[in-house]
């Protein structure tokens, strides 16, 4: 019912209306007990189950009541950069209902840092893992992105599980140029710098778009500078549809294709995971993935589609696939397909 309201609105609308009632639901929501056979060991955090929510839907952690009452193990929120910002002009979120996909070129709306702390501290996390996905402000030029990024690990690291650099969106004008080799040491290197004060696992999101010795040169800054993981994907640009990033169906192939390669090249370097995200839209869109060797996985456009219904059938199907196979635990289950 909820759905059929919200797909008649203007599409930031209905999204801003339902991040609305997830705060205000937030304190009168139960947790759901999630089947213990689900969880697994990740970055030296305790996931209860392999499926988490992606990035840029609880943008400033208003919601973490609510969201952690879903069979979510894990909550990203963010991006957040250091200054709040409007991000770009509206319309800026368009959908296409048939093939389940969105087009959004937000340009990282948040309420700055501080804010987001305050929000998180105010927030039961019900056990559950929670992400912060950083991102620079645009104002901020590319030669100075480090700082912003290593002021915002600093300030998320005794609030978060694990923090994300996120230099993929195409929505900052010039973000991804940072996905090059000298953009990204640099980053890595001042962040670095902080983690040796107080560690957390950190991951950085890439882009479907980048070719393979794009990410060739990622994975190996990864390994050099110690990071916990990748991952992959942010949305791909599409510019027949129009400015932005698109997310869903849409993404599928060509996140598919970079998460293959890359779980290829982390083969040998198990301790760096690996966190699927891009067009998952059924169980089985996560078979193949735990398939190929890949086991976390965030959902956003399936969830805004199907709604926790997705989250549900996912569990459903895992619990009766790991009982035909007389299977008790995520990895045995993983190594077993
Ligand atoms: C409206 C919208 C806003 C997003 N904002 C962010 C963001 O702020 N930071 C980020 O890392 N990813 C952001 N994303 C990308 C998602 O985290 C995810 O990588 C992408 O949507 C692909 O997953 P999906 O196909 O399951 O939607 C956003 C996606 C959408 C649709």
């Amino acid at each position: 019912m909820f759905k059929n309201v919200a797909f008649k609105l203007d599409a930031e609308i209905a999204h801003e209306l339902t991040i609305k009632s997830m705060h205000l639901l937030g304190p009168w929501v139960n947790n759901t007990p999630t089947d213990p056979r689900f969880k697994l060991q990740a970055m030296g955090l305790n996931f209860k189950s392999p499926i988490g929510l992606a990035a840029g839907l609880d943008k400033n952690a208003a919601a973490i009541n609510f969201l952690t009452y879903l069979p979510f193990s894990f909550i990203e929120v963010g991006t957040v950069t250091p200054l709040p910002q409007e991000g770009n002009p509206k319309p800026r979120l368009f959908r296409y209902i048939e093939e389940e996909s969105l087009r959004n070129c937000m340009g990282f709306n948040n309420d700055g840092a501080d804010a987001i702390v305050k929000n998180i501290q105010n927030s039961d996390r019900r056990e559950k893992i929670l992400g912060a996905n950083l991102g620079k402000n645009k104002l901020t030029p590319n030669e100075q992105a480090q700082n912003d990024y290593a002021t915002l690990y600093e300030k998320f690291a005794p609030h978060s599980d694990y923090l994300v650099i996120n230099v993929s969106s195409p929505n900052t004008p010039g973000l991804r140029d940072l996905l090059g080799d000298i953009g990204l040491r640099e980053i890595f290197q001042a962040v670095t710098e902080k983690r040796k004060n107080f560690y957390r696992p950190l991951l950085v999101k890439v882009s479907p778009d980048m070719n393979q010795d794009e990410l060739t040169s990622v994975v190996n800054l990864v390994k050099e500078y110690e990071l916990s993981g990748i991952i992959a994907t942010n949305t791909t640009i599409m510019p027949d549809r129009g400015a932005g990033g698109i997310s869903g169906k849409l993404l599928y192939e060509n996140a598919r294709n970079t998460r293959k390669f890359l779980l290829e090249q982390l083969k040998e370097t198990p301790a760096i995971e690996l966190i699927g995200v891009g067009g998952f839209s059924s169980y089985e869109d996560c078979l193949d993935f735990w398939k190929m060797g890949g086991r976390l996985i965030q959902l956003y456009s399936a969830f805004v589609f199907q709604g926790p219904k997705i989250l549900h059938d996912i569990e459903k199907k895992l619990a009766d696939d790991m009982t035909k196979k007389n299977i008790a635990s995520f990895d045995e289950f993983r190594s077993s397909l």
